[in-house]
């Protein structure tokens, strides 16, 4: 029965999904249940050190938390070799150089995706990485959404036969900023500053259709920036230099098709922001972040086309919920508790730089293909 601990410098906290989904939900909610359960009455305590640029706002989180350490000098928590582990969930254009410097420095890495901003930059990551010999992973939290492990059981079950297509709708409307206040970064509008949904949301696609029905072998896809001005955290006007939708088609190995449309400039007329709808010849399947509902092909109705009558039975209604059978956590918690594992027991991990770059690879190739308006071949990446 022994208490090992863990030292991770967390940079990025100041920032969404830092401070809500990595401090609160997943190391101080680990923290709260005493730490992790490495088994034999052995458990993992992560001391968490803050690292940012603002002061302040470290010193409040740190308060408010009860947690001792925060620095906004990278280059000394670093250096520091108490240090076991770096995690970055800053702004994506300042990824890059603060991991190179992790490695570096030998610390095991943990980051928020896209791990680079350029496939070259992801790639480079990876061998570095490997070369120190350093332990590493990137944030792959849609794999542990309950609707995504319940699509996930329900493929490993068999239930769809052979899989033909998915089609994915994510988005939702993203207030412009001026007359209320937009409910995201105004970073992600900007291209120069890392910005844009392709370069956001085509790493969540690259693992999620990679993980569950094959890698992505071809990507097609036409972008477009609906809303061209947009308002600041502080109520000035900008131009929106990056994406804000983008309409893509992707071929799978093992022959399925992928169509993912993603936009912060639609409104939701759907159960949850995201949506994946899977048909097999067996059976078909619509899978949220929490929910998934199932029609198999003994339950499948023969609608008629006939424009001159009026619909009579509620499609979504025909559908079944398929039930938890387990407990939840928080995605991300889930993947910090099993990097964890992967870093102090050795535990196999899969979801690491390169996989990271697999992710940016696609979202290069996607913004490529629509400048270019053709559809690109997405060659397996090696080191
Ligand atoms: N896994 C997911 O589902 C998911 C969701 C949203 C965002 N993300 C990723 O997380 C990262 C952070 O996104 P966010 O939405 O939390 O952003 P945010 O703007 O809310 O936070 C950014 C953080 O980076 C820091 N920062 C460092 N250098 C900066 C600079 N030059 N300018 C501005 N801020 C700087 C900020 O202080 C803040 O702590 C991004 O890389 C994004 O792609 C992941």
């Amino acid at each position: 029965m022994a208490r090992r601990t863990i030292r991770i410098a967390l940079n990025g906290v100041t920032g969404r999904m830092g401070y809500r989904q990595h401090l609160v939900r997943s190391l101080l909610a680990l923290r709260e249940d005493g730490g992790l359960d490495l088994g034999g009455g052995d458990t993992l305590w992560p001391e968490l050190v803050l690292v940012g640029r603002r002061e302040h706002a470290l010193r409040e989180i740190a308060g408010r938390h009860g947690l001792g350490e925060w620095s906004t000098d990278l280059d000394a928590v670093l250096a520091d070799d108490s240090i076991d582990i770096y995690f970055d969930a800053q702004v994506t254009a300042a990824r890059e150089e603060a991991l190179k410097k992790a490695i570096a420095a030998g610390k095991h890495l943990y980051t928020e995706k896209p791990t680079a901003t350029t496939l070259a930059g992801a790639l480079a990551l990876a061998r570095l990485a490997d070369e120190a010999g350093v332990k590493h992973g990137v944030v792959q939290d849609k794999l542990f959404l309950p609707g995504l492990l319940k699509l996930k059981r329900l493929i490993d079950g068999g239930f769809f036969g052979e899989i033909l297509s998915v089609r994915g709708e994510f988005g939702y409307w993203v207030f412009e900023g001026d007359w209320q206040q937009a409910q995201r970064p105004s970073w992600n509008y900007r291209a120069e500053d890392g910005g844009g949904i392709v370069v956001d949301m085509f790493p969540h696609w690259e693992y999620v259709l990679h993980e569950l029905f094959g890698r992505v072998t071809t990507v097609q896809a036409l972008t477009a920036t609906h809303i061209p001005r947009r308002w600041d955290e502080r109520g000035a006007p900008y131009e929106a230099t990056a994406d804000d939708s983008a309409y893509g088609v992707f071929q799978l190995a093992g022959g399925a098709v992928a169509q993912i449309n993603s936009s912060w400039a639609v409104r939701v007329n759907r159960d949850e922001l995201v949506e994946f709808q899977v048909d097999g010849v067996h059976g078909s399947a619509v899978a949220g972040l929490r929910n998934c509902r199932v029609q198999h092909r003994s339950a499948t109705p023969k609608p008629v086309w006939n424009p001159d009558l009026p619909v009579t039975e509620s499609f979504r209604d025909q559908w079944q919920e398929v039930p938890d059978n387990t407990e939840f956590t928080n995605g991300f918690r889930a993947q910090w508790e099993l990097f964890l594992r992967h870093v102090v027991l050795d535990e196999p991990w899969s979801w690491d730089l390169l996989a990271g770059a697999r992710g940016v690879q696609l979202a290069e190739l996607g913004l490529r293909s629509s400048a270019e308006g053709r559809r690109l071949d997405v060659p397996e990446l090696t080191l």
